[in-house]
């Protein structure tokens, strides 16, 4: 008997079920054994609480196209990891607690950053743990790709598409609040994708000046409209050059929801262009996956489930260099891949014309 656990964890995406359906299907196929499968709700909160259902493989059946996750998810951050919860139940050891009681042989752990630093902690108290990169942020280290980027790209990108024909009946300048907190993966690529004409991420801080001269010369060279795709995270060079600290306490006084509201007002102020703010929020991560989505996804659901078989764990699937390979937890535990300012694809953006607000 083949016992194993699966949770997702952290925000949802459009590739979870695709994935499971991947490392269910490929168990089902390959392994000699019988198989217990158990869906733990909600993400940790199941290990935690023995939240779980016992399912079948014709559970993961008919959800290669289906977004969100048929399990439920939740975030469980890890600084609190060694607090009890209010109710008084230790975190670490309720879950080593539900994973033993279930006798199982592996946890099947689809989450992104903070996911994994659980995930690496479990492994570290002996439990056998493979980790599967799930994010639209792709901000995940170690990994080219995690499954849902492409997805959120594509949503990122058709809002993009779609403001450009009332951004130019109007004459208008729009600005477009793209996800990613830390990371510019999705607005660089949905802008390049979508032709926006400036594009503002978290790695490179933009000055206003800079954003200003980029409109007025479009202007002046008679374009009507002009698109910018906004990190949530975006950054002024002022900004990033404040103290951790001082920068959070700007963001925690900002009386607008977005920093987007703060450009589209600046802009409108100093160009004397009509301005307007566009938000595609969680559409981003609702939907169906995408084809590449859900061809990755099951790459990695079926890399992740061969590992099982062969009794290896304690690593998270990833690509590199184009190929599906497996990186340890130790090594991507806590940590963020960023975009480079130096990549090509920020090089040859730039080369279009398209301006970074940084020069
Ligand atoms: O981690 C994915 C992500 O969608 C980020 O891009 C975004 O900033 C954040 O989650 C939103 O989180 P929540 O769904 O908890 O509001």
């Amino acid at each position: 008997m083949l016992r194993i656990g699966l949770l997702t964890s952290g925000g949802d995406c459009q590739a979870l079920n695709a994935t499971m359906r991947g490392i269910v299907k490929t168990l089902f196929n390959k392994s000699k054994e019988s198989l217990e499968i158990y869906g733990f709700e909600d993400g940790y909160q199941g290990l935690i609480y023995g939240r779980y259902r016992k399912m079948t493989p014709h559970d993961f059946s008919g959800i290669l196209t289906r977004g969100g996750t048929i399990l439920g998810t939740s975030r469980t951050p890890f600084k609190l990891l060694d607090t009890p919860e209010a109710d008084g139940v230790e975190k670490v050891p309720a879950m080593i607690k539900t994973y033993k009681q279930l006798h199982l042989d592996c946890l099947f752990m689809l989450g992104g950053n903070g996911s994994t630093k659980t995930a690496n902690r479990l492994s570290q108290e002996g439990l056998n743990v493979i980790a599967l990169p799930k994010t639209i942020d792709n901000d995940t280290w170690g990994t080219e790709m995690t499954f849902g980027f492409t997805s959120a790209v594509e949503i990122a990108t058709k809002c993009i598409d779609d403001i450009h024909t009332t951004a130019s009946s109007h004459g208008r300048v729009f600005v477009i609040e793209i996800m990613g907190h830390k990371v510019g993966w999705i607005p660089l690529y949905a802008g390049v994708a979508g032709g926006a004409d400036v594009i503002l991420i978290p790695e490179i801080p933009y000055s206003m000046d800079n954003v200003i001269a980029t409109i007025d010369k479009r202007m002046q060279t008679g374009s009507r409209f002009t698109i910018l795709a906004v990190a949530e995270g975006a950054i002024s060079k002022e900004d990033a050059a404040l103290s951790k600290k001082e920068y959070k306490k700007k963001v925690a006084a900002r009386t607008s929801p977005s920093i987007v509201y703060d450009i589209a007002k600046e802009i409108e102020a100093r160009t004397g262009r009509e301005t307007r703010v566009a938000i595609p929020g969680h559409t981003q991560r609702g939907g169906i996956p995408d084809a590449q989505d859900r061809i990755f996804a099951t790459q990695c659901g079926v890399e992740a489930a061969l590992g099982c078989l062969a009794g290896e764990f304690g690593y998270m699937i990833a690509q590199v260099d184009r190929k599906m390979t497996r990186v340890p937890l130790a090594d991507v535990a806590g940590k963020l891949k960023y975009v480079d300012p130096k990549s090509d694809l920020v090089r040859e953006a730039k080369a279009l014309g398209i301006s970074f607000g940084d020069e």
